[in-house]
């Protein structure tokens, strides 16, 4: 499939693990279906294209660019409700709509190519930008810059640490709580080559990583979530998580193995293959795990 350009000349996110994730949603013949993190809408074009003409789709993501580029794309489609909303109000937006259960649904979860890609939105450290990283920037939450400049080293060490499980933490800390005032991507990438002693491109992306989920609560959305499923999925409804980093597939593992709402398909997993992974770099750390609700 040819990618789209998401908006201006930004190139588009490509979809990861694209036929496998449609396979397995589509294979249950759903008549709703949940993308709960819509993004670019890579996945959403190509169930439009597959799916039946009857299924309606429930769209969400936390981005309000991203929505309202997919809006002005999708035009009128009737099949599709998109919300700018987290998945976590998925149930309140399936009630509003009258609508019971959901046959399946997608979380393709962490940033996409677009928003890494934007400076603007300050969530790569090879871009300099400003030091913001929220997924939605109205919501009223602080941007990195704040909670780096604000809180007490230890707090920034836990983040690094915990978040981005990276071992150089305290040491990292030290150096930018020693570099404030921190405003830009920049500021933080020199921060923390000071604390590595050079530029580091693997405790780079971990402190990164570590920030963006703190800043927009990733892992405590993903825990309300999971904790809510099986409640509006139907029986016999498929549901497919990509995830990026232990810290995410690990919960969903845990959901789909442990409890007796859902059993994991089969296989229970998949990760992208080498061509897939050459075309696509960022595809390297995902994990397609699905699971069925009992
Ligand atoms: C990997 S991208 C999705 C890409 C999409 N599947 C595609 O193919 O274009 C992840 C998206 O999830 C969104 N997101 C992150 N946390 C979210 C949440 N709690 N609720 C809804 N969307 C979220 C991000 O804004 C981002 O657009």
């Amino acid at each position: 499939m040819t990618p789209l350009l998401a908006g201006h000349d930004q190139p588009a996110h490509e979809p990861v693990l694209l036929n496998m994730v449609l396979r397995f949603l589509l294979g249950g013949s759903p008549s709703v279906l949940v993308d709960g993190t819509v993004g670019g809408g890579g996945h959403l074009r190509s169930i439009l294209e597959e799916c039946s003409p009857d299924t309606r789709i429930i769209a969400t993501d936390r981005d309000p660019d991203a929505v309202e580029s997919l809006r002005r794309e999708l035009g009128s489609d009737d099949r599709v409700v998109l919300r700018q909303a987290s998945y976590v109000r998925v149930p309140t937006i399936l009630s509003e709509l009258d609508i019971g259960r959901a046959d399946g649904a997608l979380f393709d979860l962490g940033l996409s190519s677009v928003q890494l890609d934007s400076p603007d939105r300050g969530f790569s450290y090879r871009i300099n930008g400003p030091l913001d990283m929220r997924y939605d920037p109205g919501s009223g939450d602080p941007p990195a810059s704040e909670i780096l400049n604000e809180l007490p080293q230890e707090m920034i060490a836990d983040i690094i640490y915990h978040y981005g499980e990276e071992r150089r933490s305290r040491r990292i800390a030290r150096t930018i709580v020693s570099s404030r005032p921190l405003r830009t991507t920049g500021d933080l990438v020199r921060a923390v080559s000071r604390g590595c002693g050079r530029y580091d491109v693997k405790a780079l992306s971990r402190v990164f990583q570590a920030l963006r989920i703190r800043i927009n609560d990733e892992l405590g959305q993903l825990d309300s979530l999971l904790r809510g499923l099986a409640e509006w999925v139907a029986p016999e409804g498929r549901v497919a998580f990509l995830t990026f980093h232990s810290l995410e597939d690990r919960r969903v593992k845990r959901l789909f193995a442990d409890s007796d709402l859902f059993r994991p398909a089969d296989p229970a997993w998949v990760s992208p293959g080498p061509e897939e992974r050459r075309k696509n770099p960022r595809s390297r750390s995902a994990k397609l795990r699905m699971g069925i609700r009992v």
